[in-house]
């Protein structure tokens, strides 16, 4: 049985106040963005950072994203986290943020080992969620986190999905669930590397390579084999029942009936017409599926076009076995 919200109400909170005091005292937050929630600790308490890691299970070597606020001037200060940003760097920042975008730089002096995994880079992103805004704002500081649920398994995309996850290894006294609603998008944010010449999207999100192109003037190397992000398993993004995928949706009906005719248990999900709502809907279907007991979900792919590339990639490594 799914927990319920109202069988924690000591954990899920809407007051950003109270969460930026966890935050200063070490502990864990578990935030709303636009994408998936993410579970958070000051990226500058080395010990809330490993608690992170703790909860989630998350093997250490996996670097974590550094979550940094907007200045009154609704600009971004990347000194003291990154250090020679390239100007790629600026032309995204003050286009894509806050948003669904993740770019990787070399690091700087605030950055520590345990956020990198020891790495010479740091992730930063600029979430939009307004809740997220104002904890960031608030806090001051940067925020080091990965999305909020156990390692491998599905992200969360509502504060529901968290307490599912999560909630029995947060701890009352010291941690808190900001509930900010479910997220807009749905699916993690685009990774783009800057380090190397020409840019590269290590992970696929709302923000495409293209978009990523045309901003900084410059060609873009979409996401590949070998160079994306360390921490991408392919077996990553599962939930319990065997994810098949189907070219459309005849052939999703075929592959259904073969497994009906096996007696499995079958759902099929087609979402194709509308991809914003396949994607903010997806993680919350996956989820639907294991709560219904399905032994089998088919799901009809989208083109791989704008955010269906993410969409894609989210179901390869959910079907990959
Ligand atoms: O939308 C998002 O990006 C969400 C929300 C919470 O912001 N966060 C998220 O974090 O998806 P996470 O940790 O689940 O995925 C981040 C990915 C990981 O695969 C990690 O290995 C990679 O980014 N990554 C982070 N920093 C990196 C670095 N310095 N070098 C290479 N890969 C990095
Ligand atoms: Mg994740």
């Amino acid at each position: 049985m799914p927990i319920d919200h109202a069988d924690r109400p000591d954990l899920v909170t809407r007051d950003v106040g109270r969460a930026v005091a966890v935050l200063r005292a070490g502990g864990l937050v578990a935030m709303p963005t636009e994408t998936v929630y993410g579970l958070a600790a000051d990226a500058e308490q080395p010990d809330a950072v490993r608690r992170i890691f703790e909860v989630k299970g998350r093997p250490v070597d996996h670097p974590l994203i550094v979550h940094l606020p907007l200045d009154a001037a609704r600009r971004v200060d990347l000194d003291g986290w990154a250090s020679g940003a390239p100007p790629a760097a600026r032309v995204l920042a003050a286009t894509c943020w806050p948003g669904p975008l993740t770019m990787l730089v070399p690091r700087g002096p605030r950055t520590s080992d345990v956020v990198t995994g020891g790495r010479p880079t740091v992730g930063i992103r600029v979430p939009s969620h307004p809740l997220t805004q104002l904890l960031l704002a608030q806090f001051g500081g940067g925020v080091a986190a990965p999305s909020a649920n156990r390692f491998g398994r599905v992200s969360p995309t509502t504060a529901l999905h968290v307490v599912d996850d999560i909630g029995d290894l947060l701890d009352v006294e010291r941690d808190v669930v900001l509930d900010g609603g479910p997220s807009g998008i749905g699916v993690e944010s685009t990774i783009v590397d800057l380090t190397v010449d020409p840019p590269q999207v290590l992970r696929a999100g709302a923000i495409t390579a293209e978009q990523i192109a045309a901003l900084v003037e410059s060609e873009v190397a979409p996401v590949s084999g070998p160079a994306r992000a360390s921490g991408m398993l392919d077996a990553h993004y599962q939930p319990a029942c065997r994810v098949t995928l189907a070219s459309d949706r005849r052939a999703a009906h075929a592959a259904a009936n073969a497994a009906r005719a096996h007696g499995r248990r079958v759902g099929l999900l087609d979402r194709t017409h509308d991809l914003p709502t396949a994607a903010r809907e997806l993680y919350a279907d996956l989820r639907r599926a294991d709560a219904q007991g399905l032994d089998e979900l088919v799901v009809v792919l989208p083109a791989p076009r704008g955010i269906g590339v993410a969409i894609r990639d989210r179901l390869g490594k959910a079907a990959a076995r």
